[in-house]
């Protein structure tokens, strides 16, 4: 695989650098080629640092069919706040349909998010970025100690590079810490998940994710029934797989 820059070295050099620093390098490599991913919940923040740099920022999101009608609600808002297409991707319908036939609505719950994860989250995805060269991400470190306490500013996606077309993978947040993304919020006052408000801290889809309680880890309010580090749904598979 060439690359067009040494991202091992690069990584290490922007590790002390600012979220707007590591985009405005993403931004110089890859221009609007840069795909990012927005969740719906606090990586609005990555949102706003983009369209600060560059107001033709491209950005999808994955409807799993599962997120919260806030989650929805709060997409909507942020694509009319900063005037964004917001590309909102979609599961192959009949892969829903066969799943859910098979095994109900909520299989999770028994026998793990794998499987439905693999069909609402990865197979959009994976349909997505077979046609990017470079995505940017909201994962940081503190998100979850089990599984993101290595995610470095930029990497060679681990999970959707393919032999002939290495993919960029580019976590801006990964040095930001629950507090300092929550203090860019309240002070520039940008739109924000009302669930946070509710004692969500982490949000994902509705019914593996719920509110913690008081210093209990956010990590812990997602796929609360599995082991800490099985807590990845395959969109960030490269931290498990560098895990081995
Ligand atoms: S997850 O893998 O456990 O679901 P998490 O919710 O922590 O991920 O979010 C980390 C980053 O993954 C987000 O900032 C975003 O870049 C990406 N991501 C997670 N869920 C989605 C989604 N539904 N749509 C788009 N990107 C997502
Ligand atoms: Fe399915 Fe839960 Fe994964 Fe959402 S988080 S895709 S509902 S298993």
């Amino acid at each position: 695989m060439s690359h067009p820059f040494d991202v091992a070295a690069m990584a290490t050099l922007y590790a002390s650098k600012s979220p707007q620093d590591i985009l405005k390098f993403a931004f110089e490599q890859f221009g609007d080629e840069l795909w990012l991913s927005f969740s719906g919940a606090e990586d609005v923040v990555l949102v706003d640092m983009a369209w600060k740099l560059n107001k033709n920022v491209k950005v999808f999101s994955l409807d799993t069919g599962r997120l919260h009608p806030e989650t929805y609600r709060f997409i909507e808002q942020v694509r009319e706040h900063y005037g964004i297409a917001i590309e909102v991707l979609s599961p192959e319908a009949a892969a829903v349909e066969a799943l859910v036939k098979e095994k109900g609505l909520f299989s999770f719950y028994k026998d793990g998010h794998g499987e439905c994860c693999g069909v609402r989250k990865i197979a959009p995805l994976k349909r997505k970025l077979s046609t990017v060269k470079a995505w940017a991400t909201g994962q940081r470190r503190d998100q979850s100690p089990g599984t993101r306490s290595q995610v470095a500013t930029m990497e060679v996606d681990g999970a959707f590079s393919t032999e002939r077309n290495p993919l960029y993978k580019f976590n801006p947040l990964a040095q930001m810490s629950s507090e300092e993304v929550w203090a860019y919020i309240r002070m520039l006052e940008i739109p924000f998940n009302p669930l946070h408000e509710r004692g969500f801290i982490s949000i994902g889809c509705e019914p593996c994710t719920r509110p913690v309680l008081p210093n209990q880890h956010e990590r812990e309010g997602r796929w609360w029934w599995e082991e800490a580090t099985q807590k990845e749904c395959g969109l960030h598979a490269g931290n498990l797989i560098a895990k081995n």
